[in-house]
């Protein structure tokens, strides 16, 4: 059976991350997060003292980033990749309100935005991955084989990050994950390198009113149908 790309974009908290994974498990794909290869330099930069809210050294930052090195490295216990970085598994750093707050400033770099597209092209080159992110199928692979662009509602979606936060034990509010969402919409869609839009192929999924469970049965036999094609 030929191996093909799926590229998922779309905005944050739209289960992206959840529906890719459970892909890559029943076709036995790999599954890179490249928002968390975003969140770690993110991580970097706060740790380092480049960015925090009331500063944001770009140019230091950027004169740095040969001395970040990010790996994925599978995790048992998590049933998926992990981030490392410099050597640090900090995948119980980067989910968090700060990180969250500060990401997308760091995600609009072009220096960095280049470095971590490099790091996808080659963790895909021989097919078989699922990827999720916001210029997947745009920049990324944009001879991906099936693309899905997602979204819901910001409600929906602030609630779902809210809910999973609290879980987590984290202290927030709902008016701060709610703000923190559209704000990141904001700039991931206005930016001037890689602006989150939906590519022309992408298949559009609202999940606003649907459950993820609904939502996977069918995105997998549209993958399997596509893999049958190629
Ligand atoms: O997917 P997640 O919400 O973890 O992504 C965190 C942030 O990383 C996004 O809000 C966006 O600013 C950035 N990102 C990006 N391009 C990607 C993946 C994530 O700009 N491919």
């Amino acid at each position: 059976m030929k191996k093909i790309t799926i590229a998922i974009d779309g905005f944050s908290s739209t289960g992206k991350s959840t529906v890719a994974k459970e892909l890559a498990k029943a076709l036995s794909y790999i599954y890179v997060d490249t928002g968390a290869m975003y969140r770690a330099v993110t991580w970097y930069a706060i740790t380092n003292g480049f960015i925090s809210d009331k500063k944001f050294d770009k140019e230091g930052l950027i004169k740095m980033l040969d001395d970040i090195d990010l790996k994925f490295k599978f995790d048992e216990a998590l049933g998926y990749a992990a981030i490392y970085l410099n050597g640090k598994n900090i995948e119980d750093k980067i989910r968090t309100m700060e990180v969250s707050k500060l990401v997308s400033p760091i995600a609009e770099i072009s220096e960095i935005r280049s470095k971590l597209v490099a790091m996808q092209k080659e963790m895909g080159k021989d097919k078989g991955v699922v990827m999720d992110g916001r210029d997947i199928g745009t920049v990324v692979f944009p001879d991906a084989e099936l693309k899905l662009f997602m979204t819901a509602s910001a409600e929906k979606r602030a609630t779902r990050r809210y809910k999973e936060l609290l879980d987590k034990g984290h202290k927030v509010t709902f008016e701060e994950v709610l703000e923190n969402v559209e704000k990141r919409d904001y700039i991931d869609s206005h930016r001037e390198d890689s602006p989150l839009v939906q590519a022309d192929d992408a298949i559009y999924f609202d999940n606003s009113n649907l459950g993820l469970e609904n939502q996977f049965e069918r995105i997998l036999s549209l993958a399997k149908r596509r893999i049958a094609e190629v």
